[in-house]
């Protein structure tokens, strides 16, 4: 009876205690999952931060985050431990005093007995502990490792970076024998040599897995060639400082994607340069302004991973948007695979007709009706420049072009 009274009594103690516990862990598990939501961001639009030059903006964004985790994490590890330890010490100081009243009265033989009995069961429990530690050990290990390989594989490899400024205008962006593969095994990219002047708009087409998505992230120089370069002004692109090229291109990726925030942090993007009339601007460039305003909340919508505000064809263009935003001189499009609704592709084309002649396009296109407007077409098929010409001449002389053309139309005309 006694027992159960005391223990209750502990417990009755502990309970603002373990209620504290409770709303640190709710706060946690909120936390938690704002947590894994910002890492899968990170993942997400590691292209788009790197291409535009937001990553140390975003990196502290990130930090910021972490740091939100970090107070919830430790409170609740530290009440969650020490719950229990808590409530097993109380009961043990009970338990010794109890032996030293029944000492006092001179029972001493069931005082000894007692106190062996205790001193075994507490052996027995740290015995169990250290297992515990060690296997808890042994399951963090791996983890361990790989993070210490990730560390030494980033620290082996540092990010290449040139020393030179940019000229002023970039007149001529071209490939000379560029070849690039993933692996060591497979080449992807086979030797392109091409040359565009500035204010081209240049279509890149070709079958699914030719290479066109690679071709443009070394254009972008998120990847290096395995051989041959990458030329501005017939100079290699690795002497210039990527800070600078990152200033000069823009990119909207083949699967565009939008943070978790409102429009107009999704068109600002971590650039903290950029004004609200910048933003506005690029919106009207990218078709996508008037739609925005008919929104109830206009350029301060909550839009992300998490919000069905936006339509495809919407996200596209606020891509697009963050793509003109800091007024770029070369523009490179990832055309999406999935089909945009009619509309949105015609807004869409109609803004990159106006762009037209005032900056460097590239653009790659899964349906070739986007590049009929285009100054000269390459076609990648497995990784060689298979032609590169006016889409009027390509007609005559090439056959995927014809082909593709032909089904567009015959698909239209259905
Ligand atoms: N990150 C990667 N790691 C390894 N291989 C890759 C990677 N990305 C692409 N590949 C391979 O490189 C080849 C070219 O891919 P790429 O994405 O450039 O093709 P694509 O022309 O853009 O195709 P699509 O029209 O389907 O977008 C493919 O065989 C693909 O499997
Ligand atoms: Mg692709």
């Amino acid at each position: 009876m006694v027992l159960t009274v005391v223990s209750a009594g502990i417990f009755l103690l502990l309970r603002p205690v373990a209620k504290r516990l409770r709303r640190h862990a709710a706060a946690l598990s909120a936390e938690n999952i704002e947590y894994a939501k910002g890492v899968q961001e990170v993942v997400l639009m590691a292209e788009e931060t790197e291409v535009f030059g937001a990553s140390p903006t975003y990196l502290d964004a990130f930090h910021r985050q972490i740091d939100g985790i970090r107070r919830p994490m430790l409170r609740t590890r530290f009440l969650a431990q020490g719950v229990p330890a808590l409530y097993q010490s109380i009961a043990l100081l009970l338990l010794v005093l109890a032996l030293g009243v029944i000492t006092l009265v001179g029972m001493d033989q069931i005082a000894s007995l007692a106190a062996v009995v205790l001193i075994l069961l507490r052996a027995v429990t740290y015995g169990q502990q250290v297992q515990t530690a060690v296997s808890g050990l042994d399951e963090r290990l791996p983890f361990m490792h790989h993070l210490a390989d990730a560390v030494e594989r980033y620290t082996s490899h540092p990010r290449q970076d040139g020393e030179r400024h940019l000229p002023a205008v970039a007149e001529r962006i071209g490939m000379r024998d560029v070849h690039f593969g993933y692996g060591p095994d497979k080449e992807v990219l086979k030797g392109l040599t091409f040359s565009v002047a500035r204010g081209e708009a240049i279509g890149i087409a070709g079958p699914s897995g030719a290479g066109k998505s690679s071709l443009v992230q070394l254009l972008l120089r998120l990847r290096l060639p395995t051989a041959g370069a990458l030329e501005i002004n017939g100079v290699d692109a690795r002497e210039f400082r990527r800070e600078e090229w990152q200033r000069r291109v823009a990119y909207v990726p083949q699967t565009p994607q939008l943070v978790w925030g409102t429009v107009a942090d999704n068109v600002r993007f971590y650039r903290p340069h950029l004004t609200q009339e910048d933003i506005e601007a690029a919106c009207r460039r990218a078709q996508i302004h008037d739609e925005i305003m008919s929104w109830d909340n206009g350029y301060d919508t909550l839009v992300g991973q998490r919000a069905a505000a936006v339509s495809g064809g919407q996200r596209q263009r606020i891509c697009l948007a963050r793509a003109l935003a800091d007024r770029p001189e070369i523009l490179v499009l990832d055309e999406p695979t999935s089909a945009l609704d009619v509309r949105s592709e015609a807004l869409v084309k109609e803004s990159l007709h106006e762009l037209k002649g005032t900056i460097t396009m590239f653009l790659v296109g899964h349906r070739l009706s986007t590049l009929s407007f285009c100054d000269r077409i390459m076609v990648v098929a497995d990784g060689r420049l298979d032609a590169f010409a006016p889409p009027q001449e390509l007609l005559g002389t090439n056959s995927f072009y014809r082909e593709v053309t032909e089904l567009t139309r015959q698909q239209s005309g259905a």
